[in-house]
């Protein structure tokens, strides 16, 4: 019989996730008479020594005017308690343990493909848990959207545009680089709505040649490129035209030997394209100063945001069903949106990557490079 439940949100912040806790506490507390309590800083809170130090409870009067507010307030973490030293450590039965000791009964977890393995890991324990997805690379299979993923489009447009006006202002040539991990969601969005000339997305490896063509052409013709780049995209170590940039210049040869390291998740640390871009299309169109290239990282600007209203309807839809299933004695599942309907997805089934599937007609169209 679950009484008390715990939220955790972990991975990188975004927009909606403040709608999905406000949502769930009010619907548990009407509709099951259930009690709550936020574990600030995800599995790193409720694996730590002192749990009761991370506890922030949630009543109808703590989540009142929440829904609009931004990134999380339960704050956010990467640990992961499954990892494989972890598991050595005894990170998992401390999780166990640490929840028990609050006395909660079910954890709903917000996240991306990482909270959606703690969670699962979790669950595979035998404790009830509902997870939510969140994140603006908009990367979870199962689900047409993520909280954050429409906040993050909205702003990034407003700020592509802005560039794409000040790049036709100076006729110069403006590099945006956009979050987005593996998957170029983001990027190919923001870079249709923000009017960039060309799109570059891990998912459509691209030759340096063919895209610096592409830049002197349109240049030619309109004496300024705007050019959007998702920091997954990586350069062919072979291509000619990164060889010849890497041994005529040693910010580029160090830009790109430099090693960002990996996650706690193992995941690569991602950023820096765009600066890598920049000096390499220079080179390649012999252009006499650095600054004829701009290049601008919408970095985390897109995350920290308040919601826009799409997020809070998700957020808020999400929240309710996640409850709702963990009282009718669900676990280990996603709650997803397909189409218009809230859908019941497998975790299994949602860590599938989700990637852009576009038609080549469709993403030639819209100015995608490959
Ligand atoms: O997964 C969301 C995301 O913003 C990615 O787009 C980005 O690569 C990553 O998080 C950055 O992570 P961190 O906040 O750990 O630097």
């Amino acid at each position: 019989m679950i009484k008390k439940i715990a939220f955790m949100t972990g991975g990188g912040d975004c927009a909606g996730i403040n709608a999905f806790i406000a949502a769930a506490v009010r619907q548990g507390i009407h509709q099951y008479q259930a009690e709550f309590v936020g574990i600030k800083k995800a599995f790193e809170g409720a694996c730590s020594d002192r749990i009761e130090d991370h506890l922030l409870p949630l009543n109808l009067e703590a989540v009142n005017g929440l829904e609009v507010k931004p990134s999380t307030i339960l704050e956010s973490s990467r640990f992961n308690p499954f990892s494989k030293d972890n598991v050595e450590k005894g990170y998992p039965q401390k999780l166990l343990a640490n929840l028990k000791k609050i006395g909660v009964d079910a954890v709903l977890a917000t996240g991306g493909n990482d909270t959606i393995k703690s969670g699962m890991g979790l669950s595979k324990l035998n404790f009830p848990v509902i997870s939510a997805p969140k994140s603006i690379d908009n990367d979870v299979s199962g689900t047409d959207t993520m909280l954050g993923y429409k906040t993050a489009i909205t702003f990034g447009t407003a700020a592509v545009r802005s560039t794409v006006d000040s790049a036709k202002t100076h006729r110069r040539i403006s590099i945006v680089e956009i979050m987005g991990r593996e998957a170029g969601w983001l990027t190919l969005e923001i870079g249709i709505a923000g009017g960039a000339d060309l799109i570059l997305i891990p998912e459509k490896p691209v030759d340096l040649a063919t895209l610096c063509d592409r830049i002197v052409a349109l240049n030619q013709r309109q004496q300024y490129v705007n050019l959007v780049v998702a920091e997954g995209v990586r350069l062919k170590p072979d291509d000619p035209v990164l060889l010849r940039a890497k041994a005529e210049n040693p910010v580029v040869k160090a830009l790109v030997e430099e090693d960002l390291g990996i996650d706690s998740h193992g995941n690569p640390k991602l950023g820096g394209i765009g600066q890598i871009l920049r000096r390499i299309i220079r080179t390649q169109l012999g252009l006499k100063k650095l600054e004829d290239v701009r290049a601008t990282d919408l970095g985390f600007t897109l995350r920290g945001l308040a919601p826009v209203a799409d997020d809070i309807v998700l957020g808020t839809r999400f929240g309710i069903n996640a409850v709702d299933l963990l009282f009718a004695g669900v676990s280990g599942k996603m709650v997803g949106l397909q189409g218009t309907r809230i859908v019941t997805v497998d975790f299994a089934d949602a860590l599938v990557q989700k990637q852009v599937n576009w038609s080549e007609n469709d993403l030639r169209s819209v100015g995608v490079v490959f």
